[in-house]
């Protein structure tokens, strides 16, 4: 049966982005919050990026109710039973993420397929919460997933051959092109990236430059698209310190390990854009201005 109906669990960051891209890619999509309030939230920012998309002429009038009317929002489980694919995208701490795995393998019927969105866990370690391993992949989006181009699509030890080609199609429905990539921890872009940004943070730490220099230098002097602590910000820190902490626990490594400051900044709530402070300060969104730290 091909796909039809889309679940996806979290509306925040990347949850919402997946829904959206998910809803204007034709599939009737269920999106789940832990609260009326964050799902309204969410689905604020999309109603906000559709209305955009409408503005430039992207899409037509038409086409944003259609897009609307193919996505619902929901605080229950229940919704997602007779969903083909559900992709989970809560929070990177894997036994939340495990309990909801669960949760979703008694409501679900047995051939929905489960695709996590997860940054830094193996798929396997979320897939054995369930009782249909085979039917469980990694499907990794990147931030902001309306604009970015890539999905890597990840085969645990227990995926199913035709499961994982039918995944890899459906990344590629969601207008997104597909890599495949093996279930080692962060895959291939996260091994790459992650290394980089808490390098960034260590060369601040070392007084190296300040905030604007080393974004300005890998900005200008690289031609990156955001400078380290930008795109740390835009990522959420919270976020970063859940990945650099299960990727240093994976490989032992210090180029994974969370440094000091990115710990104290998350114990402050200061998450990034999404909390109006990180790196820099967003009181003002349009001219953000580096924090002291
Ligand atoms: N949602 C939807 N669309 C957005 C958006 C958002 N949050 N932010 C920007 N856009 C759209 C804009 O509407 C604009 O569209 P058009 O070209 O059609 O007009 C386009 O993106 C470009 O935006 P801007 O002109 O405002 O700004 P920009 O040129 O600086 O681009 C950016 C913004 C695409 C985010 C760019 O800065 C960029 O590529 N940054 C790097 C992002 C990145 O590295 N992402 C990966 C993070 S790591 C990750 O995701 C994995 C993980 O596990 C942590
Ligand atoms: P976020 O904090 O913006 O959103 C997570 C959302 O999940 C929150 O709104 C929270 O209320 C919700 N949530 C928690 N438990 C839930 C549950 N049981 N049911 C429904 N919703 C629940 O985080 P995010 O940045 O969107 O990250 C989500 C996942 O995507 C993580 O696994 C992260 O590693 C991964 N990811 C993040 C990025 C990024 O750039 N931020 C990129 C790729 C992948």
């Amino acid at each position: 049966m091909p796909i039809q109906k889309v679940g996806v669990v979290g509306c925040g960051l990347m949850g919402s982005g997946i829904a959206q891209v998910a809803a204007q890619s034709g599939f009737a999509t269920v999106v789940r919050e832990v609260s009326q309030e964050v799902l309204d939230k969410g689905l604020k920012g999309i109603e906000k990026n559709l209305a955009r998309l409408v503005e430039k002429g992207t899409i037509t009038e038409a086409a944003r109710g259609e897009i609307r009317g193919r996505l619902t929002g929901t605080t229950k489980l229940e919704d997602f039973k007779d969903c083909d694919v559900v992709v989970e995208a809560i929070i990177e701490q894997l036994p939340v993420k495990r309990e909801l795995y669960a949760a979703l393998d008694g409501i679900c019927k047995p051939a929905t397929i489960f695709a996590s969105n997860t940054s830094s866990l193996t798929i396997i370690e979320m897939a054995t919460a369930t009782k249909r391993p085979q039917r469980f992949v990694g499907l990794h989006f990147f931030n902001p997933v309306p604009v970015m181009k890539l999905v890597e699509v990840v085969k645990s030890i227990a995926t199913d051959d035709a499961v994982y080609e039918e995944m890899v199609e459906f990344g590629a429905k969601l207008g997104k092109t597909p890599v495949r990539a093996s279930d080692s921890t962060g895959f291939i872009v996260n091994r790459l990236l992650v290394p980089y940004l808490l390098d960034a943070i260590r060369a601040l730490e070392e007084g190296a430059g300040s905030i604007t220099d080393i974004d300005n230098s890998m900005k200008l002097g690289c031609g990156y698209p955001m400078g380290p602590f930008t795109l740390l910000d835009f990522v959420g820190l919270d976020t970063t310190y859940y990945i650099a902490d299960i990727m240093f626990n994976e490989f032992r490594e210090r180029r994974f390990a969370p440094p000091p400051l990115l710990k104290r900044m998350v114990l402050a709530g200061w998450n990034g854009r999404k909390s109006g402070r990180g790196f820099y300060d967003y009181a003002d969104p349009t001219n953000p201005k580096a924090s002291n730290l």
